[in-house]
């Protein structure tokens, strides 16, 4: 536990102004591949951060990501930390298998933040709003946003739950009120591409409902890549506009 994850409120509640200033000339947005040279430039370095306790969201979490670096994005998919007691895990196989499943996906930070130009937040629908474990994570973030660090990036969201109406779009909105303090740029769905309606057409983010045998529908995956696309576009656009303002 490092100081990082401590909340701090600061005076006012106001990042610095010289922090958002910063901010605003942005990062590079050029990547280097290992060898060290200069690929072509990519759109935007977008992060996908996601808690899933028995699949769902991570499998909408891999169609993003696939999305985003289709689209020519820099990526990187990351889950925040698993809260629950082992014995917990252990008692639901579901949670277990997949818990097991996903050790090897590297855990969030907030160097991830600092490093994305664009966001993709997802979370199981819990009792109609974001789950524990990826508000903890939100809620270690004070740091960061008391040095306006998490200004200005584009940010999308996208949940799931057991029942068709099953409190999806509160969800959605649930993140979306962090991202409104954070100073992102929201970037919804809308109605702006076929792969939207099939999904179910819901405008605030993509969104599923459960099958009970853990599979995600082929429309919802697919609106997810398209979301990956239009989210790495969006933050691209975003980067390279602030950067000729600086
Ligand atoms: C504590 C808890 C609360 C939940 N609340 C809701 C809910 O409000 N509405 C709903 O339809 N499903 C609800 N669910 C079901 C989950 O949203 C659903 O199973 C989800 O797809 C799980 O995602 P995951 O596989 O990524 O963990 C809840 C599940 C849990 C464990």
């Amino acid at each position: 536990m490092t100081d990082d994850w401590m909340p701090a409120p600061p005076a006012g509640y106001l990042p610095s102004g010289a922090a958002l200033r910063a901010v605003r000339g942005g990062p590079a947005t050029r990547a280097t591949n290992r060898t060290g040279k200069r690929e072509a430039t990519v759109l935007a370095k977008i992060a996908v951060i996601y808690y899933s306790a028995t699949g769902n969201t991570h499998k909408v979490a891999q169609a993003f990501e696939e999305g985003a670096r289709q689209a020519g994005a820099e990526t990187r998919l990351r889950r925040v930390p698993e809260p629950a007691p082992e014995a917990v895990i252990a008692s639901m196989p579901a949670w277990k298998a997949h818990v097991d499943a996903t050790a090897g996906v590297p855990v969030a930070t907030h160097d991830d933040l600092t490093w994305a130009d664009g966001y993709a937040f997802g979370s199981p629908t819990r009792y109609g709003a974001v789950a524990g474990p990826l508000k903890s994570f939100f809620d270690g973030t004070g740091p960061l946003w008391g040095q306006g660090l998490l200004a200005n990036k584009a940010a999308t969201a996208f949940t799931g739950a057991a029942n068709p109406h099953g409190g999806q779009e509160t969800t959605l909105l649930t993140i979306y009120n962090t991202m409104y303090h954070w100073g992102a740029v929201v970037v919804a769905p809308g109605y702006t591409d076929r792969s939207v309606y099939a999904a179910g057409g819901n405008p605030y983010g993509v969104s599923f409902t459960a099958s009970p045998d853990g599979a995600v529908a082929a429309e919802i995956l697919a609106a997810a890549r398209y979301m990956g696309g239009r989210l790495a576009r969006c933050a691209g656009a975003l980067v390279q506009g602030l950067r000729g303002q600086a």
